[in-house]
């Protein structure tokens, strides 16, 4: 079939040139926000007198009935059309005829298609957001629940000084916090109207663009109408939002990975969400944490194939634009579909409380607890730490640990040692004193709670 652009050209394309250059197979996803972009714009176009109250109102009645059909399943949108913006056009001019046509009046697809892919973007972008919290209220769960529970902390993987699995676990409750306002702040810039920039220089008719911006619910218009038709930033936002929180949600899946192995032994999926080995009949393999950390690549995938799409491209619309909804939907989906596995299986998992507590009895944890003793009784800092340090090499040749060296063997290396460093060095006493704000002691990991409680009590979205 001839194009709707057919003019200059008669519109007969090579079918290959057309299957090459159509886009409805990922953009039939915004026919919602198409037809009601399309019902403002002819809203628009009536109240200002470019066509008759009467033609807006059967092009609304017939773009209402479109809509309808379409979510019926009446309407199957026809998968030859260019894109989604010209099967709804060509769908309401076989339904209306001539009246049909004056649709277009006033617009490109140029003003359009930035306003459909807005439009839709802002709403799956609270979707994503409701997700997020939701995971953040789950882990705050978890955290209070196991609040006291002693784990070693680590730093290059080593263990470092004793925390609780709460502390660690609000940890990842901070970053998502920080997601959330990403997310929600790459919203409000998305949230303006380009409708009524067309091609890319505005138009000679007198259209009221506040009107339609009001109508679909954007806080403003696209101030310059080349900014307008050719602006992505906000896809390229929100994918940098999404590939920051894929980062999170990776690094968390990369500490239930090991946590689930019997080296460390610290949690248990739940059978639900693990998979089970073709050949070895005693594996409980953790899939589903290896696909969010695995398609967190395929996120930043996006970002960059976003960036260098756009970085060439002189002003205005270019076709290479055409390729932003394929990178910013699946960022969206994939994102949606991680949180969608990640909020159950955080959920349900076993924490195995007596295996974090055995893990950190071993590796002189308390070792910095040890100098502070000294330094706390007079000795500096330094002097403190370098006898900490031999103490822990003898306790290594002895087959020792911190807790089970005798007092004489203390008093050799500082007569400052007394029967209350044993007190002192046990890892209930290490994370009880802890008790700096944002430290791992479970009365700092409670103010951490509440203070989260309340931040996502007063987030509105
Ligand atoms: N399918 C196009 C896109 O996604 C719509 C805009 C086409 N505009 C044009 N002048 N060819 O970008």
């Amino acid at each position: 079939m001839a194009k709707m652009w057919a003019g200059r050209t008669d519109g007969v394309t090579d079918g290959i040139a057309d299957d090459f250059n159509s886009s409805i197979g990922v953009d039939c996803r915004m026919y919602k926000e198409d037809i009601s972009g399309s019902m403002a714009h002819a809203a628009m176009l009536g109240a200002r007198g470019i066509i008759t109250k009467e033609e807006a109102e059967s092009i609304r009645n017939g773009l209402k009935g479109i809509m309808d059909d379409i979510e019926s399943g009446r309407l199957k949108i026809d998968m030859s059309c260019e894109d989604i913006h010209m099967f709804v056009e060509q769908e309401l001019t076989t339904r209306l005829g001539d009246v049909g046509k004056k649709l277009h009046t006033a617009r490109s697809r140029n003003d359009q298609v930035a306003l459909d892919v807005r439009m839709y973007l802002r709403g799956r972008t609270s979707e994503l957001i409701s997700l997020v919290r939701e995971l953040a209220e789950t882990l705050t769960d978890l955290a209070e629940e196991h609040k006291a529970a002693i784990m070693p902390g680590y730093t290059h993987l080593q263990r470092a000084q004793p925390v609780t699995f709460g502390h660690h676990i609000m940890a990842y409750v901070m970053m998502l916090l920080r997601d959330m306002d990403r997310l929600s702040d790459c919203s409000k810039r998305m949230n303006v109207s380009p409708i009524g920039c067309c091609a890319l220089a505005g138009t000679t008719y007198d259209t009221d663009r506040q009107f339609e911006a009001a109508a679909l619910g954007f806080d403003g218009i696209c101030l310059n109408s080349m900014d307008g038709v050719s602006d992505r930033d906000f896809c390229i936002e929100l994918i940098s939002c999404i590939a920051i929180l894929m980062m999170h949600l990776s690094r968390f899946s990369e500490e239930l990975i090991m946590w689930s192995s019997w080296e460390f032994g610290f949690i248990e999926l739940s059978d639900a969400y693990t998979t089970g080995s073709s050949i070895m009949p005693q594996k409980k393999n953790p899939d589903m944490a290896e696909l969010v950390r695995g398609k967190t690549g395929r996120v930043y995938g996006g970002l960059m194939a976003m960036l260098t799409i756009m970085k060439g491209l002189p002003l205005a619309y270019n076709k290479d634009m055409q390729e932003d909804k394929e990178r910013v939907f699946d960022a969206l989906d994939t994102a949606e579909m991680c949180l969608k596995v990640f909020i159950p299986m955080t959920a349900t998992m076993r924490v195995r409380e007596d295996a974090m507590k055995e893990a950190a009895r071993r590796g002189f944890i308390n070792a910095t607890d040890l100098a502070d003793y000294l330094v706390k009784k007079g000795m500096p800092f330094r002097t403190a730490y370098k006898i900490s340090g031999q103490i822990v090499a003898l306790c290594i040749e002895k087959g020792k640990v911190l807790e089970t060296l005798g007092l004489d063997e203390y008093k050799s290396f500082s007569p400052l040692f007394e029967e209350d460093v044993y007190g002192e060095i046990s890892l209930e006493t290490c994370v009880a004193k802890r008790i700096s704000q944002g430290g791992t002691s479970v009365a700092s990991v409670e103010e951490q709670i509440r203070a989260v409680r309340k931040a996502l009590a007063d987030k509105h979205v």
